[in-house]
């Protein structure tokens, strides 16, 4: 038994921490937590990655449970089949035919080729969706580099003339906002110019601001086709030891270049969007909720986080064993995005989250 005197007693003799905050009356129902909650999730915060390719049948994706590469009809099927559930923006990734495939890649630009015919096709059938396109060179590298190789190394500026090439080619098929993902020191403040100077002024441009050289995108690049040829991303990709870049707004740096002093000066400079990217996205996940967090912090923005395909993949795996309740895992793990910083979150999860949240709203 307790020592008589170790805890106070109430009128009626029960026991009685001393103790006037008590943190759990805000937990005592279910009503109230709601009331309280800091972090809402919903459809309306999800960006749906499809995988799309030139071929009438789809195509299973081993690593991927639960994704298929698409035909284009098949794409519209899925689109619209998560727009019933409330997702209204789509993220199209290619899969490209080798013979396609080359060093500078062109194909990334051609106005014929499967992305901008995606994109006409989802923007005819649900004109009020909003659709972003990758902007990079990988999925129609020969190299499987996100940029143009030369001696074995990854030529920047060069790079950056076919990445502008290729916002254009997707503006003009009708994205409503370009991602460059490339991770080339520029192409924010290039890509901006040159839709400008054809007038897509209302494009916009979700720049990577934070992308690491991560071993979680394997199953993306299997979906694709597109692991690297030779070496790794490490001259292009951030390492996954290193904060600060990222939270110093490398999209600031890239939008302003030109009026910098030197590229390596860590400029932060909140400014008008117009001038600048309008949503910064740390292509990050779980292991990086510390950088989504620093970009919350340094740019009034909105912050978008991706949840990449091997977490995707982790976390299905652990379901199909048992291991893990998949529903209430990945809610879980989607709030925690947002309330690490993301506005804006593209998870191969968003329809079946949406529909999980259609169900059952209160996580
Ligand atoms: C293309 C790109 C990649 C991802 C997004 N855009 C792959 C890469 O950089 O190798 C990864 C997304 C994922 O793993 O889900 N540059």
């Amino acid at each position: 038994t307790v020592p008589e005197g170790v805890l106070s007693r109430t009128t009626s003799g029960r026991p009685l921490v001393d103790q006037r905050p008590r943190p759990r009356r805000n937990r005592k129902s279910a009503a109230v937590r709601r009331m309280v909650r800091e972090t809402s999730l919903t459809p309306a915060n999800f960006v749906y990655p499809l995988f799309i390719h030139d071929v009438a049948e789809n195509a299973e994706i081993a690593s991927m449970p639960g994704c298929e590469r698409h035909s284009l009809p098949s794409m519209l099927a899925e689109a619209q089949d998560a727009w019933q559930y409330g997702v209204r923006s789509f993220i199209l990734f290619p899969k490209v035919e080798d013979e396609l495939k080359s060093n500078r890649g062109e194909e990334s630009y051609n106005p014929e080729g499967i992305v901008p015919r995606a994109v006409r096709m989802i923007k005819e059938a649900l004109p009020e969706s909003i659709v972003f396109t990758d902007i990079a060179l990988d999925p129609y590298s020969s190299m499987g580099h996100d940029g143009i190789v030369e001696d074995g190394k990854i030529l920047n500026d060069d790079t950056i003339e076919q990445l502008c090439k290729q916002a254009l080619c997707h503006a003009r098929a009708g994205s409503d906002c370009v991602a460059p993902s490339d991770m080339m020191d520029g192409r924010v403040g290039a890509i901006r110019d040159a839709l400008d100077a054809e007038g897509f002024t209302d494009v916009s441009i979700l720049a990577y601001t934070a992308k690491y050289a991560s071993a979680y995108y394997g199953p993306f690049r299997d979906a694709l086709d597109s692991h690297p040829g030779f070496g790794d991303k490490k001259t292009y990709q951030q390492d996954p030891a290193n904060g600060r870049e990222a939270s110093a707004g490398r999209a600031y740096i890239e939008a302003e270049l030109d009026e910098a002093e030197g590229a390596d000066i860590l400029l932060v400079k909140p400014g008008p969007p117009q001038t600048l990217a309008e949503t910064t996205s740390s292509r990050s996940g779980l292991p990086y909720l510390d950088v989504a967090h620093r970009l919350r912090q340094s740019t009034s923005l909105p912050v978008a986080a991706y949840h990449v395909s091997g977490e995707y993949s982790m976390l299905k795996a652990a379901a199909e064993r048992g291991w893990l309740d998949e529903r209430k895992v990945a809610l879980e793990t989607l709030l925690c995005f947002r309330r690490a910083g993301a506005d804006i979150i593209l998870t191969y999860y968003a329809k079946q989250a949406s529909k999980w949240l259609m169900e059952e709203p209160d996580l």
